[in-house]
């Protein structure tokens, strides 16, 4: 294909001088580093603690200083940048310190009852601080903080000045934080979030769960999610109307050129363009729109998702500015009122699940790796659209989206038109609109108050207006259960959430005009693996059934309702994997939802197999339930098939129970007395035998094992495998009703990132993590001295009544005479212990030839990233303990070491560590799942899977530099 640009398509339309959109989120475009600009993810060796939502001196006294807000760079606590986070722990992001916490009955089912949220103060504030070095050179460029989510309401420092805060748990931010920094030198970030109150009635996690990014540019740069490639499809060519916004944060007009580069998905170059003369002013953005065209477009499909990029560069006097890769597809979306929806003119239904965003094993903080797993596993029983229920997903899910060919329904977190509400559907428009996944903006979901009334069809026609100035290639859609007034008559295409509560036929009569889809069905009810309700343990078998009768259908029944509607442009099934909290019908002590087509590890329930028989060609037979049944010998069994074939004769124990015809989109159904055997069934097409599959009673557990989705690792942290955990008889058939306890052990360079079973019943802990209590020391007292020998000022018995209180300010005049030395010494009572408890004591460096005391006997503290560490042997301690140190005198005196913002913390932080419990886990029904990932270093590596009674397993992995 030959590069198509002609004078009149590469003609750019300046229309410079626009207000600038106001401030906005983070980066999720793919911009390449180049020397002008670089994107530099900053997850790694975070500190983080646990804060308090209620009490100032448990959150490490932030907000006690006077003037801490009213004052510029007046942050205290962590947020200044001289507190010492030494004691806390080390942590790589994406981090959810929702899914450490234990299960609880005083927390909120809905979000999964751990204790998290108003009666657990101590749990619901986390602090993250993180020091980032930037060079001197960096000087003059601009330098932009992006968070992709912080759950939630979080606040920002850097360098102890207040930057913002970002209610949203959802939305990205950025900062700019150019003017702050301290260039060639440290650098202090601190992020409060406070996850106390909520945003959604599901599990939502707390933290910073998704990446963060340093952004630099020069100060003409394109701006954050600045370009928009629309694309439009003209027989074997596209034309692409390519918008950039450009910043210009210099104290000068700027003068400049944009290139356009556009790569085929084989990476060639297929057309270009550049525009010369376009200018901008002074601390200002301009908006330019050039046209280029590509011949013979490959178009992105479910089956061939082709991607194309373009390559945005700014030149000023000939020099690159800037440098911006932008990732798109060209494709056509059409939903239609009589004939539903159109990919690239190809008639198909959605064949969708709703999804929040957590995982078994690691809550809301998915490595990428796992948002690929996920869309794959999704693939694996025919679904082709994703419902991003209810907010904006990760970014990173979108771009394994657009890889993978899945269509995705972005989804706004609530509705609304003031600034705040408006700014977080721009920032998702903005971040997403060059997805080719992205079929449509959802506007809003359920939204009870307005369902009803004109407020609600205000709101949805004002929101969409506001969506076309930002996107005018896609429509829009507000999922409702609510149809014929209200917010269902404001968006371009009705969402109708289960078919029973609407009637959807009569809507269509009444607003022929409107395309439809149902944007949630389903909500049954199935525990993976469970035939016979056990409501005790919270189970409720497996068997598709409505889940809310008189409200939703079962799945089958919402697939055929579509299927006989046209005009209907699917159905979208609430939900793909089941979610922490919304426990229905249960509450506490169940901990998650059943709604899924899957469990929480993605383990396939049985309704996932009657999507594959309808959403999949590749012949398939699945038999349900297991055929373990010990005490229910004689008794009739409902047996169910599903297959996409055309007849299936089942048998037990090689004798034939009949065969039947398949109705299609429906199942076959057997009423089998138990005996323990074997049920096959054999599925044909035309007569011919396609697939077959068998269940069959098995012997006792024998046997761990463990299937990895890959053993082949990158070394840069962040890379997963995930690994299946069975229990097998002796032959080798999983145990369906097996429950075996396994421990894992990992060594070489992996680590376990989390673990579960599916079970919604079960309380073990999807990720143990160690928990600390620190404990301030207090009685602060110094003494000058003239040597660095303490003497009896160390000793345990020193009377320190005539000593200096350190904290206390002296006016110049007053201090005493510099000495060679200073003694300074503080108290702590006996810490409580919990059981595997242990002390450590962490000390700043004061000052030189440092020597420390604990109740008069000399201690030889370690080095740990460069404060002094003690470990403290609790058979040593009192009920009341004296610690001294001498040093030689700093500059300063003893005044210079102590900063009434950040308190003693310098001086000594006494912390109290509960080890993590080892990672274990007991399979459910015979399943659960372990994720491993790299560590960051290169090598061999193993898990190591055991049980009692049970021949363990083992997997090598090998991790590789990328190369
Ligand atoms: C819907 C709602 C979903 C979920 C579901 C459970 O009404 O939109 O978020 O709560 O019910 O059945």
């Amino acid at each position: 294909m030959k590069p198509f640009l002609t004078a009149a398509t590469a003609a750019l339309i300046l229309a410079a001088g626009l207000a600038r959109p106001h401030a906005v989120a983070a980066e999720t475009v793919q911009a390449a580093a180049t020397a002008a600009r670089e994107r530099i993810n900053i997850d790694k060796d975070w500190r983080f603690a646990y804060g308090h939502a209620d009490d100032a001196e448990k959150d490490f006294r932030h907000g006690l200083r006077p003037f801490f807000f009213a004052k510029a760079g007046y942050g205290d606590g962590p947020a200044n940048a001289d507190f010492s986070d030494m004691a806390w722990r080390k942590v790589d992001l994406p981090h959810d310190w929702a899914v450490e916490l234990p299960f609880d009955a005083r927390g909120n089912t809905n979000h999964g009852s751990k204790a998290i949220g108003h009666p657990f103060p101590e749990n619901s504030v986390g602090w993250y601080r993180k020091v980032i070095d930037i060079p001197a050179s960096d000087k003059g460029r601009r330098i932009a903080l992006e968070f992709d989510g912080v759950y939630r309401d979080s606040v920002v420092w850097v360098n102890g000045h207040y930057i913002g805060t970002e209610p949203s748990g959802y939305s990205g931010f950025r900062y700019d934080i150019t003017d702050y920094l301290n260039y060639g030198g440290h650098n202090v970030i601190a992020v409060r979030a406070d996850a106390t109150t909520e945003e959604g009635w599901f599990y939502e996690g707390a933290g910073i769960y998704r990446h963060v990014w340093l952004t630099k540019t020069d100060a003409l740069h394109v701006a954050q999610w600045g370009t928009f490639v629309r694309t439009t499809v003209d027989g074997a060519k596209a034309r692409l109307d390519i918008d950039v916004t450009v910043d210009n944060d210099g104290k000068a007009p700027e003068t400049f050129a944009i290139r356009q580069e556009v790569f085929a998905p084989d990476g060639r170059k297929v057309a270009e363009g550049e525009t010369t003369q376009l200018t901008v002013k002074a601390v200002a953005s301009g908006d330019f729109t050039s046209t280029v065209t590509v011949d013979q477009a490959q178009l992105w499909s479910l089956e061939t998702p082709h991607l194309y990029r373009l390559r945005t560069t700014i030149l000023t006097n000939g020099v690159v500015s800037d440098s911006y890769d932008t990732t798109f597809g060209i494709r056509t979306v059409v939903f239609d009122p009589d004939k539903g929806f159109f990919l690239n003119g190809k008639n198909l239904k959605l064949q969708g699940t709703n999804n929040h965003q957590d995982h078994a094993g690691v809550g809301v903080a998915l490595p990428d790796g796992l948002q690929t797993w996920r869309l794959k596993q999704l693939k694996s029983y025919g679904v082709n659209t994703y419902r991003a229920s209810h907010h904006p997903p990760t970014p990173e899910l979108l771009d394994e989206a657009d890889r993978l060919g899945m269509l995705v329904i972005d989804e706004h977190r609530m509705m609304g038109t003031t600034p705040e509400i408006r700014g977080q559907m721009e920032r998702m428009i903005r971040r997403d609109r060059n997805h080719p996944s992205v079929i449509i903006w959802s506007l809003g979901n359920e939204e009870w108050a307005l369902e009803w009334n004109e407020l609600g069809t205000r709101l949805a026609v004002e929101m969409q207006a506001d969506a076309k100035r930002l996107d005018p290639t896609r429509r829009t859609t507000v999922a409702t259960s609510g149809s014929g007034q209200g917010v269902s008559l404001g968006a371009d295409v009705i969402g109708f959430n289960y078919g029973a509560q609407h009637d959807v036929d009569a809507f269509h009569r009444a607003h022929p005009d409107k395309p439809a889809m149902m944007s949630e069905e389903g909500s049954t009810l199935t525990t993976r693996g469970i035939y016979f309700d056990d409501r005790a343990a919270s189970h409720l078998n497996a068997y598709d059934r409505q889940g809310r009768p008189g409200n939703s259908l079962s799945i089958e029944e919402g697939w055929r309702r579509v299927q006989e509607r046209p005009w209907m442009s699917g159905m979208v099934i609430w939900t793909g994997f089941d979610y922490r909290g919304e426990t229905t019908p249960f509450g506490w002590p169940a901990i998650s939802s059943q709604f899924g087509m899957t469990d929480t590890t993605g383990a396939l329930k049985d309704t996932a197999w009657y999507l594959k028989s309808v959403w999949t060609q590749k012949p398939m037979v699945h038999i349900l339930p297991h055929w373990n049944w010990a005490g229910r010998e004689g008794q009739a069994i409902d047996v169910r098939v599903y297959s996409n074939g055309d007849t299936v004769e089942l048998f037990q124990d090689g004798k034939s129970l009949g065969r039947q015809t398949l109705v299609k989109d429906s199942h076959l159904k057997w009423s089998v007395p138990y005996t323990p055997g074997k049920l096959t069934a054999k599925s044909y097409i035309d007569g011919k035998l396609v697939a077959s599959n068998e269940v069959v009673t098995t012997t006792d557990p024998a046997t761990v094992t463990l299937t990895p989705d890959t053993t082949n690792l990158k070394a840069d942290g962040a890379d997963i495998s995930v690994v299946w955990v069975n229990v097998t008889d002796k032959a080798g058939r999983i145990v369906p009703v097996a429950g075996n306890r396994v421990n894992f052990e990992t060594s070489g360079p992996i680590r376990v990132i989390g673990v579960g079973n599916g079970d919604p019943g079960s309380h073990e802990a999807d990720r143990p993590a160690e928990r600390h209590a620190y404990h301030a020391l207090s009685g602060w007292r110094s003494l000058a001295i003239n040597s660095l020998d303490g003497g009896p000022a160390v000793a345990d018995t020193a009377d320190t009544a005539t000593w200096r209180d350190p904290t206390q300010w002296l006016p110049p005049e007053a201090q005493p005479p510099a000495t060679k030395g200073l003694v300074l010494r503080g108290q702590f009572a006996r810490p409580v212990l919990t059981p595997g408890g242990v002390i450590t004591l962490y000390i700043d460096r004061l000052g030189e030839g440092q020597t420390v005391y604990i109740n008069g006997v000399t201690v030889e503290p370690k080095t740990v990233d460069g404060a002094l560490v003690v470990d403290v042997d609790p058979a040593s301690l009192k009920d009341n303990n004296n610690l001294a140190y001498v040093f030689a005198t700093p500059e300063g005196g003893v005044q210079g070491l102590y900063d009434r913002s950040v308190g003693a913390t310098k001086w000594g932080t006494l912390r109290v560590t509960t080890p993590a419990a080892p990672w274990q886990r007991s399979v459910f029904n015979g399943w659960a799942q372990v994720i491993v990932q790299s560590t960051g270093q290169p090598g061999k590596a193993t898990l190591k899977a055991v049980s009692d009674g049970l021949k363990p397993a083992v997997v090598a992995f090998t991790a590789r530099s990328p190369s």
